[in-house]
């Protein structure tokens, strides 16, 4: 797949500049005065250290049910990448529906928004920040901290290169065809979780998360739940 890079040194969200966009569009920012995470959370990431970047991607044609597996489809390719820069020892997994974590430390974010035929697939991986927000720093973590000195073009680069490999088979062979790679790096399962549809569900569902299901939603208990944000439960 060739991707066409649009850079911008500031911006307010990449996934604003990505409305714009056609599939195989990538925007990119060094700074985002605005950067948007899932249940409207702020992304806050600092100038130049970190990758910013909304990729588009086409579902046209595609049935509602596939397409709704593709946040979970990216976050399988992010995991790929983060993986590889890591090395086989890395603990690299899945929070369903794509946070990316790293040893139960978040390492990248993801925002996939609705715009059309197109899905725009906002990613966001600490690559150079060593310090964090105080409220976020004992739950993130980025390459440098794990002892990665990479570039955030690399990075780019190798999450790119995952994204049309994974997208490409989940896009041909359906959700299906990419199952097995996601239920092996699922952080959840096992554990107490509970899922909240936004900051003010007090209630949400709670109980020990079964993985996630062959059609993309996780299983709580004996629910099985389409969106929201789970959170495990520590004890
Ligand atoms: C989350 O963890 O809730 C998702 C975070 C997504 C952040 C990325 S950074 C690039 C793109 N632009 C945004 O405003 N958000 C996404």
């Amino acid at each position: 797949m060739d991707w066409r890079i649009f850079h911008k040194e500031e911006t307010d969200s990449t996934n604003n500049d990505a409305k714009a966009g056609v599939h195989g569009d990538v925007f990119t920012a060094s700074f985002q005065t605005a950067g948007r995470g899932r249940l409207d959370h702020k992304w806050l990431s600092r100038r130049g250290d970190n990758l910013m970047m909304s990729a588009v991607l086409d579902v046209g044609g595609l049935d509602v049910a596939h397409a709704a597996t593709l946040p979970l489809a990216v976050g399988l390719a992010v995991v790929n990448a983060v993986s590889r820069l890591l090395g086989p020892s890395a603990d690299v997994k899945l929070k369903w529906t794509n946070d990316v974590y790293v040893s139960g430390r978040k390492i990248s974010g993801i925002l996939c928004e609705r715009c059309g035929d197109n899905v725009i697939v906002g990613i966001g991986v600490n690559v150079r920040q060593k310090v964090f927000a105080e409220e976020i720093s004992a739950r993130a973590v980025s390459l440098a901290l794990l002892g990665v000195d990479a570039a955030v073009d690399d990075v780019r680069d190798r999450v790119l290169g995952e994204l049309a490999r994974v997208y490409a088979t989940w896009r041909e062979g359906g959700f299906e065809a990419v199952y097995d790679a996601i239920a092996a790096v699922d952080w959840l399962k096992g554990r107490e979780v509970r899922v909240v549809q936004t900051d003010s569900d007090r209630a949400g569902i709670s109980g020990i998360c079964a993985g996630i299901a062959r059609n993309g939603a996780v299983i709580v208990g004996d629910e099985e739940i389409w969106a929201g944000e789970a959170r495990v439960i520590a004890r």
